[in-house]
């Protein structure tokens, strides 16, 4: 079998072809200064993170080498957009937390906020178990997509409404692994 070598300049599936977009280097930096910033803000409040799989596993890791103080973590997975590069529109729980998040301080993680839709949807859910407070990280936001009336508090990157994958993010399951961010090119 041919080997193939997946961190590389230009990355084609079929007739896709997906070019550098944020290369290691820089999303480690952005990590470190987000981490720094979220322990400062959190000191003393011992925060629970919780990570929304799949994507946000290697950004999680990343981001949390960075948080200096006490924390927890937790994880809960949506139903994701499957094969699609498009959301469905349709939200479900496929793992649910096991953290007892009332009256602590929640801290969402997300590899990408898109529509906004699994941040709402989470919102709900997490509100209904009266935490102290909430606030989100997202490595990546594409403004011009959002459809929700909701703040992202921490931010990587905003990015423009292209497809991407790589350092979490996938196509069809695959391209996790990537240790950077490759967008569609038009
Ligand atoms: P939203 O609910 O529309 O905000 O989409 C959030 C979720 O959709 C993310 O956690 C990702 O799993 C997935 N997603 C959104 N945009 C992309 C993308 O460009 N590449 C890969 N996955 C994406």
């Amino acid at each position: 079998m041919e080997k193939e070598n997946l961190n590389r300049d230009i990355i084609q599936i079929g007739n896709e072809k997906f070019v550098p977009m944020l290369n290691e280097e820089k999303i480690k930096t952005r990590i470190k200064e987000l981490g720094e910033q979220i322990s400062n803000d959190y000191m003393n409040k011992l925060p629970i993170f919780i990570g929304v799989l799949n994507g946000s596993f290697m950004f999680m890791s990343d981001l949390l080498k960075h948080v200096n103080i006490h924390c927890e973590i937790d994880f809960i997975k949506l139903s994701s957009y499957g094969d699609a590069k498009i959301s469905s529109g349709n939200v479900r729980t496929l793992k649910e937390l096991n953290a007892d998040i009332s009256e602590r301080h929640i801290i969402i993680v997300e590899d990408i906020v898109d529509t906004g839709l699994s941040i709402n949807y989470i919102t709900e859910i997490l509100n209904y178990h009266k935490p102290a407070s909430v606030k989100y990280v997202s490595l990546l936001v594409k403004p011009a997509s959002l459809k929700f009336d909701i703040k992202i508090d921490y931010i990587g990157f905003e990015i423009p409404n292209q497809f991407v994958i790589g350092y979490g993010l996938d196509y069809a399951q695959k391209y996790r692994n990537l240790t950077s961010i490759y967008a569609l090119s038009e």
